[in-house]
């Protein structure tokens, strides 16, 4: 279908194109220059030592659990209001799945509060999704995960050029997402502001930890196909039992394309969610929009709006799609799914009311101003 005004869009143009041909040009396609370029490049955005490029965030949250040694018997507290892909990659390292609750219908992140209650001698590991490209409450998560030794990692999908900033003074003040975490895990898929169809990136400040996410993307092998093709090395070992995970020249150059308009396309998309908070606070009807106090430090990812209850809800979508509006929401509760059936325990009170009331809106950085009251004209029915 051809929508009116879709959900997200590109923002492709000469320099994506220069970016390929570059590649195709240098008869080099797999793991090189361009990779290990891409690689510095969004570690200096992110304001890490290491960051470690791979095919997808799935595969980059797989790497993460198992550098750290996420293994059989270990618990991963996680938030059901999350794509699947973290709770998958917990099941496939043999751990259990815990699923915790939000803070607020209009804070959709982990309530540190709900994970605190749910830590048992076996969590092993946390993660932390920015929603929306909004940070979680990263100083008390932060705090709980330090002081009894639990890995802290960023599901930061949403969140590519966040910046945490609680105003409380206090915590990872001014830091970026997944710089603060022990791991952050970031997606390039087609809908996400640095977008190249697919890939991925896991940074950290730790350089062992790099090591080991380097070698477990590639086999467990210790040296890569470029050294050897640079006659660096002629041979290589396998240390440990890794995985083709690697991200390609492709990808990597699409990527370095996209991270240098990054600043400007977040910068886009928050004017654009401004526009649309101002007209859904304005209206009658008591329709909400989370985190609309804070969108000074968001990556801008989602616009997510919140209907005074289901059946509203349900009516705006059919208004919607009747419009040729595309909408969707972010997410089903992970907990509800029938794989899953087996890991459900917590309540989840506060995400079963946001899934039942939110909508996900278009927002993308070439979307015009007009189309956003275009939409909230159909949103709010009027
Ligand atoms: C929050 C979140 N986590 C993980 C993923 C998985 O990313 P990928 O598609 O790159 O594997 C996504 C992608 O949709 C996501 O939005």
């Amino acid at each position: 279908m051809a929508w009116r005004v879709p959900l997200s869009d590109l923002d492709y143009g000469e320099a994506e194109k220069d970016a390929a041909l570059r590649v195709l040009a240098s008869r080099w396609l797999t793991s090189g220059p361009e990779v290990q370029a891409f690689e510095a490049e969004f570690a200096a955005m992110v304001g890490v030592p290491q960051a470690v490029a791979c095919s997808s965030a799935t595969a980059g949250l797989h790497l993460a659990f198992l550098a750290v040694g996420v293994g059989p018997g270990d618990e991963v507290i996680q938030p059901a209001l999350n794509f699947v892909a973290a709770a998958n990659m917990t099941i496939a390292c043999g751990a259990r799945p815990v699923f915790a609750d939000i803070c607020a219908l209009e804070e959709p992140t982990l309530d540190p509060g709900e994970v605190e209650g749910l830590i048992t001698p076996r969590t092993k590991a946390v993660v932390a999704m920015h929603y929306g490209g909004n940070l979680c409450r990263m100083a008390d998560l932060k705090r709980l995960c330090e002081r009894r030794g639990i890995i802290l990692i960023e599901d930061a999908c949403h969140a590519v050029g966040a910046r945490y900033g609680d105003g409380s003074g206090r915590g990872p003040e001014g830091l970026m997402a997944g710089a603060i975490g022990d791991l952050g895990t970031f997606s390039f898929f087609s809908n996400k502001n640095l977008a190249t169809g697919e890939g991925g990136m896991v940074t950290t400040h730790g350089a062992e930890l790099a090591e080991r996410l380097r070698r477990l993307r590639s086999h467990g092998m210790t040296a890569p196909t470029w050294d050897r093709h640079r006659g660096h090395a002629s041979s290589y070992g396998v240390v440990l039992h890794g995985y083709n995970y690697r991200l390609d020249e492709l990808h990597a150059a699409l990527g370095r394309a996209q991270l240098a308009k990054l600043a400007g396309n977040n910068g886009r998309r928050r004017s654009l969610l401004s526009r649309y908070g101002a007209r859904i606070a304005g209206a009658a009807g008591a329709w909400r929009m989370p985190f609309a106090e804070r969108i000074c430090g968001s990556a801008g990812h989602l616009m997510v709006a919140l209907a005074p209850d289901g059946a509203q809800r349900e009516q705006a979508v059919r208004r919607l799609r009747e419009a040729e509006i595309q909408s969707s929401l972010h997410y089903p509760c992970i907990a509800d799914f029938e794989a899953f059936e087996a890991f459900r325990g917590a309540r989840l009170a506060q995400t079963r009311r946001f899934v039942e009331r939110a909508i996900t809106l278009p927002l993308y950085p070439t979307m015009s101003p007009d189309s956003v009251d275009i939409v909230c004209d159909i949103l709010l029915g009027r």
